[in-house]
């Protein structure tokens, strides 16, 4: 059984930010800061490869193996459980619901909205990994998360594990951002490096398969929508709009030729995807686009699966995070910094 007042989380998606986080609880005692992170997962559920329930607490390590030798779960083990994402938000006696689902251009968010909806109206907390819900309802679910007292938190969208919101929540308080600009997608960083040493196109998009930055199916990188949905996070939460991604002026990095990447070369600038917004009159604007920077400007130097964020304020002026290297952990990182700030909330 969880200890009584242990965080009992409900994870939706075990994929790779899902298992890697699975793999850090499972090791807790590795990480000594983990120590007062007292938390059990009572149920896991993926979109298809079955799900996991027991409200004792799933012994992790063994679902890890188990995932990593039926790749799924089965029936063989005896927490099975024959739930969908939706049954375990409505049934599950959890704290915390865990959003670790993908980011559904299609669907505009869904269905992760309807989960996080779900948990929330139930009166219980969410953390989110996944951009959707933030991106296209932020307000509703906002509101709702503050009606009902639950923390909604989403650190990991943004940059991964590096502190962006709580960072420009409790370290910029009195200024006005006036606006954020930085390189956030891996795939076309990835991408554009490749480029600029020669590679074609087809080329680039497969060494971004290889480090592992893009989906098999690259296009929401490409076409800009993992940036736009980035952006719309970053707008919503931090200055107050209320943009979707669909509001978001995208350029696509297939519009980047290695001729324009040249050109941009000999005049001592590189060419990098930047994901912007800004105040314009009394609205807040969105933008992805292809941007020639000078080879000086920090915006430049960011290399490969980095990524690099700049705030621009009325008082403090100009602050900027850089993260490098990232990986699963550096993900899994940004969920637990949340599900702290969870535990403090209930404290
Ligand atoms: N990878 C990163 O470094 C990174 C960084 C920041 C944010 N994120 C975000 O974190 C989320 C997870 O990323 P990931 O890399 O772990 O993705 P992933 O490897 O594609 O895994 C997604 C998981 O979600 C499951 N899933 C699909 N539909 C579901 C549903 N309706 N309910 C519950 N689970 C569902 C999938 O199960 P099936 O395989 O059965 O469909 C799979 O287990 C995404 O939203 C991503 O954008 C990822």
């Amino acid at each position: 059984m969880p200890q009584s007042g242990s965080m009992r989380l409900l994870l939706a998606g075990f994929g790779n930010v899902g298992r890697t986080l699975a793999g850090i609880l499972a090791e807790r005692d590795a990480y000594p800061g983990l120590a007062d992170l007292d938390a059990a997962v009572v149920g896991i559920t993926t979109g298809s490869h079955g799900a996991l329930a027991d409200s004792r607490g799933i012994d992790l390590a063994s679902a890890l193996v188990w995932f990593r030798e039926h790749r799924r779960f089965t029936p063989g083990r005896p927490d099975f459980a024959t739930l969908d994402t939706a049954g375990a938000v409505a049934g599950l006696d959890y704290d915390v619901l865990v959003e670790l689902s993908p980011l559904s251009v299609a669907g505009r968010g869904e269905p992760a909205i309807t989960h996080v909806r779900g948990a929330l109206e139930r009166g219980r907390h969410v953390v989110s990994a996944n951009k959707g819900p933030l991106a296209w309802a932020y307000r509703e679910l906002t509101a709702l998360a503050e009606e009902r007292g639950c923390a909604l938190l989403y650190e990991a969208t943004v940059m991964d594990g590096a502190p962006v919101f709580s960072l420009a929540r409790h370290g910029l308080r009195g200024n006005t951002i006036e606006r954020i600009e930085g390189v956030l997608n891996s795939t076309t960083n990835v991408m554009l490096g490749e480029m600029e040493r020669g590679a074609s196109p087809a080329e680039a998009v497969a060494a971004a398969q290889r480090a592992g930055v893009a989906e098999a199916d690259p296009a929401a990188d490409i076409e800009g929508w993992d940036a736009a949905a980035k952006v719309a996070v970053l707008a919503n939460a931090l200055m107050g709009a209320e943009l979707t991604p669909d509001q978001v002026e995208r350029e696509s990095v297939a519009a980047v030729t290695v001729t324009r990447l040249a050109a941009a070369g000999s005049r001592g600038c590189r060419i990098k995807m930047v994901c912007e917004a800004f105040r314009d009159g009394g609205t807040v604007r969105g933008r992805v686009r292809a941007r020639e920077v000078r080879r000086d400007d920090p915006l430049a130097l960011v290399e490969g699966t980095g990524s690099l964020i700049r705030f621009v304020t009325d008082i403090l002026g100009t602050f900027t995070v850089a993260e490098e290297r990232p990986d699963l952990a550096t993900t899994a990182y940004g969920v637990i910094a949340d599900l702290f700030a969870v535990r403090l909330s209930r404290a």
